[in-house]
C-alpha cells in the first residue's frame, strides 16, 4: 500500500474540467514535483488532497483511506497534510512567532508554552529564529515563505504539499526558499508533493517529476528522464519551452529594449551566474546592433528569430538565430568588426547545414 494513492481523479468546474483522470502514488520520503502549462489543474490537483477542493469524481487514499469520503475529518485531515501556498498567507497583523503559535493551539490544543518552543524550533530550521518577533511586512518575500513553512512544520504533518512556492518571489529570492525545501528533503525525508514552474526545483530537489497535461499524468518519471530524455512528445514540447527564451524581430516591430529585458528575465530565471548572463546578453546585443539593426534598414521584409536553450544547470547555452525574407546572409554581409571581435570572443560557431540558420554556443 503507497503513502497517497490518487485513483483516476476528476474534477469539473462547471464546463470546464481541468483533471479528466489523474492516477499516481507517492510512497513516504519521495518528494515528487509536478509541473506543467498552466490552467492546467496542478494547483486543483494538490488542494484536492487537503480538501480544499472536493473531487468530481475518483479516490484519494491516505493510508488506504479514502480521504475524499463524506465523513472525513478536515481538520484532522489538515493536520496531517501541510500546505505551503504561493502567496505565504501569513497575518499581518501577528508576529512572525503568533502566526506560527495560533495554529497549534487552535488546532492541535498546543499549550501556549509548547507552541512557542515548537514554534521557535521550526524558525531555527528554516533560518528565521532571529525574525520571530517580526511583522510579515518586515520582512522579505523570501523570508515570509520561510515563515509559512516553518508554520506548515510546527503541525507535523506527514506529507507537505507546497503550490509555487518561488513564483511569487524576486529572482534573488528564490534560492533560499529552493534551499530550505531541499534540505527538508535530503535530511529530514520529508515527503513532499511541489507544484512548481521553477525548472531548477524541480530537478535539484525531487526524487520523481510528474507532467500533467490535458487532465492526465501525461508522464512520469526520474528528473533525469523528464528534463533529458522525456518519452512523451508533449513532455519533450514543455520542456524545452521552460528552457529557451525565443524573440521575433520584424521591421519597425521590435522594441530591443523590451527584447533585452526579456532575455535578462529569462537568464534570470534560469539561475546563470553574473558572467554567462552578461555573455548572453552582449553577445545577442552586439549581433543585433553590428547586423541586424543594419541589414533591417536595406532589407525591411527580414525576419529574424531569436533562441536561446539552455541545458541542465546551464552546462550548455546555445543562441540560433534563423532569418528569413533576404537571399543574403546578415551575418556574413553586416559586419561590424567590433561586434564580431565581442562576439567571437565570447562564442564557438556550431556549423549548420540549412540555410538562413546560424547557431552560436555561448562559452560557458
Ligand atoms: N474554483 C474554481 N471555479 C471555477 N473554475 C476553476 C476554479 N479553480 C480552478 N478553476 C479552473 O480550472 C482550471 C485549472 O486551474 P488551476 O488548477 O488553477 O491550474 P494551474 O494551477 O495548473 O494553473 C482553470 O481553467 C481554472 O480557471
Ligand atoms: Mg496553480
Amino acid at each position: 500500500m503507497s503513502f497517497l494513492e490518487i485513483k483516476r481523479l476528476r474534477k469539473q468546474f462547471g464546463d470546464v474540467t481541468p483533471l479528466r483522470s489523474v492516477s499516481f502514488s507517492v510512497e513516504k520520503g519521495e518528494v515528487v514535483s509536478i509541473i506543467g502549462p498552466s490552467g492546467t489543474g496542478k494547483s486543483t490537483l494538490i488542494r484536492c488532497i487537503n480538501r480544499l477542493e472536493t473531487p468530481s469524481s475518483g479516490q484519494i487514499l491516505l493510508e488506504g483511506k479514502n480521504i475524499c469520503a463524506p465523513d472525513t475529518d478536515l481538520t484532522a485531515l489538515r493536520r496531517r497534510v501541510g500546505m505551503v501556498f504561493q502567496s505565504f498567507n501569513l497575518f499581518g497583523h501577528l508576529t512572525v512567532l503568533q502566526n506560527i503559535v495560533m495554529p497549534q493551539m487552535d488546532i492541535l490544543g498546543r499549550s501556549a508554552e509548547d507552541a512557542r518552543k515548537e514554534a521557535l524550533r521550526q524558525l531555527r530550521r528554516v533560518g528565521l529564529d532571529s525574525k520571530a518577533g517580526s511583522r510579515p511586512e518586515e520582512l522579505s518575500g523570501g523570508q515570509k515563505q520561510r515563515a509559512a513553512i516553518a508554520r506548515a512544520l510546527a503541525m507535523q504533518p506527514e506529507i507537505m504539499l507546497f503550490d509555487e512556492p518561488t513564483s511569487a518571489l524576486d529572482p534573488t529570492m528564490v534560492s533560499e526558499v529552493r534551499n530550505v525545501i531541499a534540505r527538508l528533503a535530503s535530511e529530514e525525508e520529508m515527503t513532499m508533493l511541489i507544484v512548481t514552474h521553477e525548472m531548477r526545483l524541480a530537478r535539484d530537489v525531487s526524487t520523481r517529476v510528474l507532467f500533467l497535461n490535458d487532465g492526465e499524468i501525461a508522464e512520469d518519471g526520474s528528473p533525469e528522464q523528464i528534463f533529458d530524455s522525456p518519452l512523451n512528445e508533449s513532455t519533450r514540447q514543455f520542456v524545452m519551452r521552460v528552457n529557451s527564451w525565443q524573440w521575433v524581430i520584424d521591421y519597425g516591430r521590435t522594441d530591443f529594449f523590451m527584447m533585452m529585458s526579456s532575455l535578462e528575465a529569462f537568464c534570470q530565471s534560469r539561475f546563470m551566474n553574473r558572467r554567462l548572463m552578461n555573455s548572453c546578453e552582449m553577445v545577442v546585443e552586439e549581433l543585433v546592433s553590428g547586423h541586424i539593426q543594419p541589414c533591417l534598414k536595406d532589407y525591411d521584409e527580414m525576419r529574424v528569430e531569436f533562441r536561446l536553450e539552455t541545458i541542465g544547470d546551464n552546462e550548455s547555452v546555445t543562441l540560433t538565430a534563423e532569418f528569413s525574407g533576404v537571399d543574403l546572409d546578415p551575418f556574413d554581409e553586416y559586419a561590424l568588426p567590433m561586434s564580431d571581435a565581442i562576439v567571437n570572443s565570447k562564442t564557438r560557431r556550431i556549423p549548420q547545414d540549412g540555410e538562413g540558420i546560424r547557431v552560436w554556443e555561448i562559452i560557458v
